[in-house]
């Protein structure tokens, strides 16, 4: 099964700011939604708290270690592992690791896809992607990269960015 990480940056890293994400990028809210309908979703307790309801079309995994913690209509994993154990169960070919930044350090290490938007403003927040973010170093090459002007929709101009992580020969 493939691990994938989608996450939208700025270009000094920021995925996050007071619990939320600090831009409105209408066309990147559909990418995710279509990327990720009737697919399985793995997020952090916080982003699941932050989000306040679970995304419809969607399975959704939390993590959480803490005990007993249980949402009507998602499941709860104890670490990635479990995560990825319930996502194959489910039958699913790709796991989407959706966030937040602890979810992404945790799975970085080990997926093979990255779905990146990268979100062309310098910004102030207080969640990032986790340093250092080198993906040509851990093995990722670029496969596409679409850039986008801002407009009404979008309120900075933004590259949907796809990576895959090549094994070493
Ligand atoms: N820009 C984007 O694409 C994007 C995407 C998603 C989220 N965000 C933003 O990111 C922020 C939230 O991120 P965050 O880092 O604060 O929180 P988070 O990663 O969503 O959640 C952290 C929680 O996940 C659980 N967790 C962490 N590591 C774990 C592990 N190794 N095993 C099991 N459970 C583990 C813990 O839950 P327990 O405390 O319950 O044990 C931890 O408190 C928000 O601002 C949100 O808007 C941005």
């Amino acid at each position: 099964m493939r691990l994938s990480i989608v996450v939208a940056a700025s270009e000094n890293n920021v995925i996050g700011s007071s619990g939320g994400i600090p831009w409105r990028l209408r066309d990147d809210q559909l990418f995710f939604k279509n990327l990720t309908l009737n697919h399985c979703i793995l997020m952090g307790r916080k982003t699941h708290e932050s989000i306040g309801r679970l995304l419809p079309g969607r399975t959704t995994i939390i993590l959480s270690q803490r005990e007993a913690y249980s949402v009507p209509g998602a499941h709860v994993a104890y670490d990635l592992n479990a995560a990825e154990e319930i996502a194959l169960a489910l039958g699913e070919e790709e796991l989407f690791v959706v966030g937040g930044e602890g979810i992404y350090a945790l799975a970085l290490p080990h997926a093979q896809r990255l779905y990146l938007t990268r979100v062309h403003t310098h910004i102030e927040g207080d969640v990032s992607l986790p340093a250092p973010l080198n993906l040509a170093e851990a093995n990722f090459r670029c496969l596409k990269s679409e850039p986008h002007e801002k407009d009404e929709r979008n309120e900075y101009a933004y590259t949907f960015e796809t990576w895959e992580r090549h094994q070493k020969d």
